[in-house]
């Protein structure tokens, strides 16, 4: 007997950077009285490659706090969730979380999304020669700004897997409004999300600056991306690593510093920064367990399930559509 023929994965690619756009949108923030650059532009090669290696420091607690929940309560949640949807993967990278999923969940289908089809490409046909009965479809969205989700993703009940914590990038007005959208596009399936918690300051600071300077080396290779995407002159030597927990907005902010007095210039601009002047990289947003339940309720969920760590560190929830 054959074995059966293996299925392919397909694809659609939904965005297109846009050269000028990018090229305007870090002008805009480095040319801002308080500079900024968005946390998107961290994620280039080098930098998803850094990111991958914070995930494995001992301080960094989240991607494995989440594992352990995943691992630990996997039939309970797999019991709460509908079996047979099609599970949506947003910022699905190398796609192995929710591979981590399909024995558990048994989706009839698996749409990863992420900014870049090209990386999916190499992940989904990895993960097909393992799941080869399995129907997957690459998207590549940028799901920040909007979320939309092209008519190959089919019909039937949807489930949003949207792990890491990666919700805390929003803020939480910002977070409401995507899981406001999140909500329509799930076809009466749900959404499963990580979401990271307030803790002691003594383990959220060191999770974002670690003594490895492993942080650091992801927050200041942001201007080599700069450098490449703007044709700006950042020297990373110039530019310290900060990171912190703002207790009023309930966030870590990541900051770069200037070290000294210094002009950055790019083709059509150029910006001075005093010495300690900075450029706001990224805020992480942690959350109460409640506070994060109430806004899945403002968001339009019926019902919600949250499962934590014995420490309360971190927290997936089940939210019903
Ligand atoms: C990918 C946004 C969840 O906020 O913890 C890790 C990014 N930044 N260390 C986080 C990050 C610095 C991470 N998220």
């Amino acid at each position: 007997m054959n074995p059966p023929p293996m299925r392919q994965p397909q694809f659609v690619q939904l965005y297109r950077e846009d050269r000028a756009v990018v090229h305007a949108e870090l002008a805009a923030g480095l040319l801002a009285p308080q500079a900024g650059l968005a946390p998107k532009y961290l994620y280039d090669p080098l930098g998803s490659r850094l990111f991958d290696a914070i995930t494995e420091l001992p301080e960094y607690y989240p991607t494995r706090t989440e594992a352990a929940l995943l691992a630990a309560h996997g039939a309970a949640i797999a019991a709460q969730l509908p079996q047979g949807a099609t599970l949506v993967d947003l910022g699905a990278g190398n796609c192995e979380k929710a591979a981590g999923l399909f024995d558990l969940l048994k989706p009839a289908r698996y749409v990863a999304v992420d900014i870049s089809v090209e990386f999916l490409r190499t992940a989904l046909q990895c993960l097909q020669r393992r799941f080869p009965a399995l129907d997957m479809l690459g998207v590549g969205l940028d799901f920040s700004s909007e979320l939309t989700l092209p008519p190959e993703v089919g019909a039937g009940p949807r489930l949003l897997f949207y792990p890491g914590s990666s919700i805390g990038n929003f803020t939480p007005q910002q977070a409401l409004g995507f899981l406001r959208q999140v909500r329509a596009v799930t076809q009466g399936g749900g959404l499963l999300i990580g979401v990271d918690l307030v803790k002691p300051l003594d383990i959220l600071e060191p999770a974002y600056d670690d003594a490895l300077g492993v942080t650091a080396a992801f927050n200041k290779n942001l201007l080599l991306h700069v450098n490449s995407l703007l044709g700006s002159d950042f020297r990373v030597q110039d530019w310290q690593h900060l990171a912190f927990f703002n207790t009023e907005q309930s966030r870590i902010e990541m900051h770069l510093q200037a070290l000294r007095d210094l002009v950055v210039r790019w083709p059509g601009a150029e910006r001075r920064f005093k010495a300690g002047e900075r450029i706001h990289t990224e805020n992480s947003y942690k959350y109460q367990a409640a506070n994060f339940e109430a806004l899945l309720r403002e968001a339009g969920f019926s019902q919600t399930r949250v499962w934590t760590d014995a420490l309360g560190w971190f927290a997936v929830f089940w939210a019903q559509a």
